[in-house]
């Protein structure tokens, strides 16, 4: 039988060893979360539904929080309650996103208040229900820019101040309408593939960076969103599979920080956008247009 002794001193210093490696452990691990606490997120669309539903949860954390969004008292409603309630920093920015001069607008916002970001979350989007063609042009290509050309220019123009930061996340929000053609909501369904697909890319050739790219694709939340899309209140079905903002801000925040590329909150939404990859797409798109029927 091979047996090991240990004598009392070897013990001690055994002990003294593990004490030490573990305390620095601790030491890098707090030094981490209190640098990355005094840096701000960044998120667009935080006014109402899941942008505010994510900004509380960052807040409960103890991150710094920058809002962005058009309606100036929400925003600052919203601020305050979170500076009350967690003893956070909070500002916000009033600024309309579809405008061609914001991305810029914010940056120079950002840099002018030294605000140190190591979150950014494009949320802000919105979708238009109806036939492509039965829906004035304009509404169309407004919806696209502030679905696609904002965030590309959002994620372009924070990439260095992001590299500033020990660790830095980008967090896209897509939806699962990015996993299939859906008609009646031909082009926001697009403008989510676009997002889902560009993630995907600035992911892969920032993986050797200090920044993570996830992408989140939910399926019906109880937000405003139904309403601005002019929902027809017959063809709500969509409304019974909807989540809790709270929730899928939870969900979003978890598969942020722990890196993933994808995240699709609940397993209803899980199953159905992976059925896309099997299932005949014109059967998908039947089925899509049966549930958003006009
Ligand atoms: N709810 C759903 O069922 C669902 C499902 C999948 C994905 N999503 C996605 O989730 C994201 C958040 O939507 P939500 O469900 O929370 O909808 P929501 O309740 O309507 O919130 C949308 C947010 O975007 C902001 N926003 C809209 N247009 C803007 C503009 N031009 N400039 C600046 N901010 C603007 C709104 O603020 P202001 O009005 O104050 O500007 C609001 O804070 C969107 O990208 C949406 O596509 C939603």
């Amino acid at each position: 039988m091979i047996s090991f002794v240990v004598s009392e001193g070897n013990l001690d210093g055994l002990l003294f060893l593990i004490y030490k490696l573990a305390n620095s452990k601790y030491k890098i691990i707090r030094k981490h979360f209190v640098e990355i606490k005094r840096t701000y997120a960044l998120i667009t669309g935080a006014s109402k539904g899941l942008g505010k539903a994510l900004a509380t949860a960052l807040a409960k954390k103890g991150y710094n929080l920058l809002l962005v969004a058009r309606s100036e008292k929400e925003l600052n409603e919203l601020s305050e309650n979170l500076i009350k309630l967690y003893g956070i920093k909070a500002s916000f920015l009033a600024v309309d996103l579809a405008l061609s001069s914001a991305p810029a607008q914010v940056l120079t916002w950002t840099e002018t208040n030294n605000f140190q970001v190591s979150i950014l979350i494009n949320n802000a989007g919105y979708g238009i229900w109806g036939e492509f063609s039965s829906l004035p042009l304009s509404n169309h290509l407004e919806m696209c820019k502030l679905n696609m050309e904002t965030v590309v220019s959002l994620c372009y123009l924070f990439k260095p101040l992001l590299l500033k930061s020990t660790e830095s996340y980008i967090l896209n929000v897509s939806s699962t309408a990015a996993y299939q053609a859906v008609p009646t909501f031909a082009l926001y369904a697009a403008s989510k593939s676009f997002i889902l697909s560009f993630s995907r890319a600035i992911r892969f050739e920032l993986k050797n960076t200090n920044i993570s790219v996830s992408c989140i694709s939910p399926g019906p939340i109880d937000t405003g969103f139904a309403a601005r899309a002019g929902l027809d209140p017959f063809s709500k079905m969509a409304e019974k599979f909807n989540m809790k903002s709270d929730e899928v801000a939870n969900v979003a925040l978890r598969g942020m920080f722990a890196r993933k590329a994808e995240i699709i909150p609940g397993i209803a939404n899980i199953i159905s956008a992976y059925a896309t990859r099997f299932l005949p797409k014109a059967f998908i798109e039947k089925t899509a247009a049966g549930i958003y029927k006009t």
